[in-house]
């Protein structure tokens, strides 16, 4: 039998995505010690990723949440590839982070099965694609999960980890250890269900400010000024929008509600406006709100 992977044999990650959320994965698995690959197709998106983790790392350096030092390890540690595969195959960890699409991921999947050895865990930051959508890609559902990460994910605390049917407990352990190594708070749920806790959360107020927005009740201006100095929220849900990515959004709503079939799951008509408009939010300079510099 394969020896299950635990916390004290992984020392390698692969993550695979290089778009603002592996970015800042990558970013925190090389803080807390581990050697880091990303992996990209785009050899220009892996070029900004390496960028934009520097700075990111750098700026911690500089307000002295870690040592010039630890930065400067940390960015040692992280190297990057357009071959994911290769990359796969002398890894103890994946995680993917590629985009929110099933038919990409689950390719993405059968191929990273074959690639890393057997007793690597595959895991997925998805948070509305559960892994048991995922696990019949591969040859090893046991060792299948979501390790969600929030956006910015070197800043937020929590990660979900979100056991399939078939997850092993060792699966289950490892991942909540390595959330524990990031220095960040895990939250474990015991069954899936799309959109996991914290974005079911979330959901529930962006539908009302949506809603609350289109009736012309309030600017969504105004409404992010209620969510911020009314309930003490660090962003109103529409600037929220803009940091996690209109597009991301847009697509997170479109996998949820082919999932669920229920239109009441259908990104909403002015998400989907500005999706078509190509106002992806801050990434593009442009969302709900105009970006410079
Ligand atoms: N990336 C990395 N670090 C960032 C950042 C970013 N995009 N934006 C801000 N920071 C860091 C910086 O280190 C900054 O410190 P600095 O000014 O010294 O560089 C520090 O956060 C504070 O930033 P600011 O003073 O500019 O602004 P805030 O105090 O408002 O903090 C925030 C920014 C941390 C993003 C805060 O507004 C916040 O917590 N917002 C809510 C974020 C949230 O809810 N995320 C979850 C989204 S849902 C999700 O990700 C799920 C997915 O499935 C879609």
């Amino acid at each position: 039998m394969t020896p299950d992977s635990t916390i004290d044999t992984i020392d390698d990650v692969l993550v695979v995505g290089a778009g603002a959320m592996g970015t800042q994965i990558g970013a925190a698995f090389a803080l807390a010690g581990y050697t880091v690959t990303t992996g990209d197709l785009a050899a220009e998106a892996l070029d900004q990723s390496r960028d934009e983790a520097q700075r990111r790392l750098r700026r911690l350096a500089e307000k002295g949440a870690f040592s010039s030092e630890e930065v400067d390890s940390a960015l040692e540690r992280m190297t990057y590839t357009t071959d994911s595969l290769e990359a796969a195959r002398t890894t103890d960890f994946v995680l993917e982070a590629a985009v929110e699409r099933i038919d990409i991921k689950r390719e993405l999947f059968a191929a990273l099965d074959e690639a890393a050895p057997e007793h690597v865990i595959l895991a997925t930051n998805s948070s509305t694609i559960p892994s048991s959508l995922l696990m019949d890609a591969t040859a090893r559902p046991d060792r299948v999960c979501n390790m969600h990460f929030f956006n910015p994910a070197l800043v937020m605390n929590c990660v979900e980890v979100v056991r399939n049917p078939q997850t092993s407990d060792a699966t289950v352990e490892a991942a909540l250890g390595m959330v524990d190594r990031l220095g960040k708070q895990p939250v474990r749920l015991n069954k899936e269900i799309p959109g996991f806790v914290a974005n079911r959360l979330l959901g529930a107020l962006r539908n009302e400010a949506l809603r609350l927005e289109a009736d012309g009740v309030a600017s969504y201006q105004d409404i992010d000024v209620a969510a911020r100095t009314a309930l003490g929220h660090p962003m109103g849900p529409f600037e929220l929008m803009d940091l996690v990515g209109i597009d991301v959004s847009y697509l997170i709503r479109l996998s949820e509600y082919e999932q669920s079939g229920d239109p009441a799951d259908l990104p909403h008509p002015s998400v989907q406006k500005l999706y078509e408009q190509g106002r992806y939010g801050r990434k593009n300079g442009r969302g709900w709100y105009e970006y410079t510099g």
